[in-house]
């Protein structure tokens, strides 16, 4: 099998970016299942009906979030909408609507898609991810074939400490939410894939996908100054490929990246 997953899609360049390069990608790499984080989907924060819409019929099958899910109002409806492929990161509050992980049906093979965030230097308190893995591979591993986590966290140690968590108990551990692509994709001693980050689709000579001018002037005064995101220019588009083998552990990891005009 087959499977992409592209980074956080950041506002209008991102999914311009996303349908500009999804028919050439499916025709070179014959994905099975092509997975994205959309957290920044509607102008950098959180998403709209339409913008996921948009994605989807684009070709992607299935959407990962974090920290920005619910930056826009009504994604409540969209989060659980059982028929709308979405989740939240599975340790956010327990009040929060929504699934952190759902188990979808490819071909032959069942593929839990799991969303877990990090707790180093964010905004929010969520429930240790570390713990929240364990009690659901414990409920839930026995009924997929390939597991797959989005790990939506801030630092790097966090990051791969996840990685040696789970190594060997799931097929792909993909970072996200930094924005930066990190070098260090590859696949871990036991079997799992692993990035620390894929890295976003957005507008390459910006600050995360948002105004450079803006994001310099914010650390220049200390004042919080809204973000924009451009309306032009070259966007990096961020993904990872992996192949799954007979164990439905990884057998080959890769990084995407191209970059598209907007
Ligand atoms: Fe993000
Ligand atoms: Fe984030």
């Amino acid at each position: 099998m087959r499977i992409i997953f592209f980074g956080d899609i950041v506002g209008k360049p991102g999914r311009y970016a996303i349908k500009k390069i999804l028919p050439k990608w499916k025709k070179k790499y014959q994905p099975d299942l092509i997975i994205a984080n959309g957290e920044n989907m509607a102008h950098g924060r959180g998403m709209t009906e339409k913008c996921l819409k948009e994605i989807l019929d684009a070709g992607i099958d299935f959407v990962t979030s974090g920290d920005h899910i619910l930056d826009q109002e009504n994604t409540n409806v969209l989060l659980t909408n059982k028929e709308i492929p979405l989740i939240r990161p599975a340790n956010m509050l327990k009040n929060t609507p929504g699934d952190g992980y759902r188990i979808i049906q490819v071909r032959t093979k069942k593929i839990l898609i799991i969303n877990l965030i990090g707790q180093s230097f964010m905004k929010e308190e969520y429930d240790n991810p570390f713990i929240e893995i364990n009690k659901i591979l414990e409920n839930e591993e026995d009924e997929a074939d390939i597991i797959i986590i989005d790990w939506h966290a801030e630092t790097t140690a966090e990051k791969v400490c996840m990685g040696w968590h789970v190594d060997g108990r799931v097929t792909a551990l993909l970072g996200t939410h930094t924005h930066t692509p990190t070098a260090d994709t590859r696949i871990l001693p036991k079997g799992t894939a692993f990035v620390s980050d894929v890295g976003m689709v957005g507008i390459q000579n910006s600050s995360l996908g948002a105004d450079k001018d803006i994001a310099v002037k914010r650390f220049l005064t200390g004042r919080h100054i809204s973000l924009r995101i451009p309306k032009e220019g070259a966007v990096e588009i961020n993904a990872i490929l992996f192949e799954t083998n007979k164990y439905n552990l990884a057998k080959k990891i890769e990084r995407l990246k191209e970059i598209v005009a907007f």
